[in-house]
């Protein structure tokens, strides 16, 4: 499984640090929600669940927290702790979010509208899931686009990191 992290750029100046998103520039989907998380108690593990079809992006846009990917073949976990780097985690893929710092907030962008039917909750069904739909999922379109050098951009400031992820 390779990690899809994307480093976004920081417009930076004397009075302190921006960064802008824009789908299918930074992001490399439409936009259609947003959330974050925060005030996540110690030793919470949230996530435990993957989706059908949501593709997401993850920042944690102050303090640091971790994220295990699941592909339902190989586990990695990928620390998240700079607020210019996102993590992009396909559909089909089993997350859980964990190692939350007091003051980490977990900001999502989403390529879908909240839709409790295209959740897999229950950790046996998304391995049958996956048994069942393989070659059915995004990870593998983003990371071939990333390595082909899509036209893309937000494809192509995609860092993908193999075994040491
Ligand atoms: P939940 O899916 O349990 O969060 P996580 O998987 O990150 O632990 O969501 C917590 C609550 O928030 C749950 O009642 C559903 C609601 N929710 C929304 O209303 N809209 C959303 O976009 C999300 C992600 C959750």
């Amino acid at each position: 499984m390779q990690v899809v992290k994307y480093m976004f750029q920081p417009h930076g100046d004397d009075r302190g640090q921006l960064v802008a998103l824009e789908e299918f520039k930074d992001i490399p989907f439409r936009v259609k929600r947003v959330y974050y998380m925060y005030d996540t108690g110690e030793g919470v593990v949230r996530g435990r669940h993957a989706h059908k079809s949501l593709e997401q992006i993850l920042i944690c846009i102050h303090g640091s927290c971790k994220v295990r990917l699941d592909n339902g073949k190989e586990k990695k976990v990928i620390p998240l702790e700079k607020p210019y780097e996102g993590l992009y985690v396909s559909n089909v893929m089993w997350r859980e979010m964990f190692d939350f710092s007091p003051d980490a907030v977990l900001m999502v962008l989403a390529s879908e509208l909240y839709d409790e039917s295209d959740y897999i909750r229950d950790y046996d069904a998304f391995l049958k899931y996956v048994e069942n739909n393989s070659g059915n999922n995004a990870e593998n379109s983003a990371e071939n686009n990333a390595e082909n050098g899509s036209e893309n951009s937000a494809e192509k400031n995609a860092e993908k990191e193999g075994e040491n992820a």
